[in-house]
């Protein structure tokens, strides 16, 4: 726990934690005790209360070092703006950072904090590093803050954080799996500067690949040109046309055992690209385009073909189209969802999928796309493990 007036409500999550089975053990910085006291947490967690990296008593019970290996997870909350700034420039002046730093095992943030402070470019870059080396972040909620103010800072509710902490642990889920994502859009050159595209963000592609690799995967990210960084620990093949992403893919699929096209793959290039730029000329120009290959279907013509996941934006009759689609390309699951609507899709940070398999249906709920990602991650796993047994 760092300082926060949200420190309370972490009282319930020691609560809610014990209640499944979990050993809990608390680590308080000398600012989240200003707010609750350790001996409440003692009562709950039924353990010492950690708090000083240079307490003798302390390190000889249990050292900083013996306290990251001994926990599953660790879980932050409040995170306040000046842990995640601390945590994404590895500063370690105290018991709390430097357990983040010496910490092998899954981190969640449930950030806590004034809804401005929430906005501050200096926090959302330190977020996005910490997302960025696999930190997840829980929250925060939206609503009335303990200053008076409306808006988003609010540390998520226990029973959310706890829901989060227990249902998506898929840690060691796709150990030793080896999975190839395509993401973004493509590019089809018409001549040396222009070129034919969509309005695809990537986001879903990568938090794909963050969660693949989050739960244990060898992750390849075969990737359209997006304005994101690369995930950490994750190979990414740049590419710009279809073309090139279907050269990417087949050169490196032999040993995957997972493909999830998540690119939005154009589905025709021009026939013709033209040496020099192309001048105006006439009120009308037409311009020839012929069909691009279709990556997902290839892949899932293959004799040795892995488990294959694909994903249908449509802005009408979603069911029909993506149930089509699931059959005729030969998938073993399909990832629905709605674009062009008021929230979710292309270039969006939010989604909801509905996710078909032969005989199976699951809808995923409209959720940040990391989280969603990380839902879609465990169906994947469930289902390929299914198909594998029977
Ligand atoms: O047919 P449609 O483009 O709607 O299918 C979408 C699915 O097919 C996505 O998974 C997308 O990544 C994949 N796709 C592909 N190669 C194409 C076109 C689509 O892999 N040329």
């Amino acid at each position: 726990m760092s300082g926060g007036i949200a420190a309370y409500k972490s009282a319930e999550i020691v609560r809610l934690l014990r209640k499944q089975g979990c050993e809990v053990r608390v680590v308080m910085t000398a600012s989240a005790q200003r707010f609750v006291t350790p001996l409440t947490f003692q009562a709950l967690s039924g353990q010492t209360v950690h708090s000083d990296l240079f307490d003798i008593a302390q390190e000889q019970a249990m050292s900083h070092i013996h306290l990251a290996r001994w926990a599953d997870a660790l879980l932050i909350a409040p995170a306040s703006a000046d842990l995640l700034a601390k945590m994404a420039h590895g500063l370690a002046d105290d018991l709390l950072s430097t357990l983040c730093l010496a910490a092998q095992c899954p981190v969640y943030l449930a950030p806590a904090m004034n809804q401005a402070m929430w906005q501050h470019p200096a926090v959302k870059d330190n977020l996005a590093l910490l997302r960025q080396r696999g930190v997840r972040v829980i929250g925060p909620a939206s609503g009335e803050q303990a200053c008076g103010e409306q808006g988003l800072g609010r540390m998520s509710e226990p029973s959310a954080i706890c829901d989060v902490l227990m249902a998506t642990d898929t840690t060691a889920l796709l150990a030793g799996r080896k999975v190839m994502i395509t993401a973004g859009p493509t590019r089809e050159p018409i001549d040396p500067v222009r070129f034919i595209s969509n309005r695809s963000s990537g986001r879903m592609g990568y938090a794909i690949a963050e969660a693949a690799r989050d739960a244990g995967a060898q992750v390849t990210l075969v990737s359209g040109p997006v304005a994101l960084p690369s995930p950490h620990g994750v190979r990414v093949i740049a590419v710009e046309s279809a073309k090139a992403m279907h050269d990417g893919v087949m050169r490196r699929i032999d040993d995957c055992d997972i493909f999830i096209g998540a690119a939005a793959v154009a589905d025709y290039r021009p026939a013709q690209v033209a040496d020099a730029k192309l001048k105006k000329h006439d009120d009308t120009l037409a311009i020839v385009l012929e069909k691009n290959p279709d990556i997902i279907a290839t892949v899932a013509s293959l004799a040795r073909k892995p488990f294959v996941v694909g994903f249908a934006a449509e802005t009408d009759d979603l069911e029909r189209y993506a149930l089509g689609k699931l059959r005729d390309k030969n998938l073993d699951m399909i990832a629905a969802n709605w674009v062009g609507q008021a929230e979710g899709g292309f270039d969006s940070e939010r989604n909801a999928l509905d996710v078909y398999w032969p005989g199976g249906h699951q809808a995923l709920a409209m959720a940040d796309k990391r989280e969603l990602a990380r839902r879609l991650i465990l169906l994947i796993a469930q289902r390929r493990n299914e198909n594998h047994t029977t």
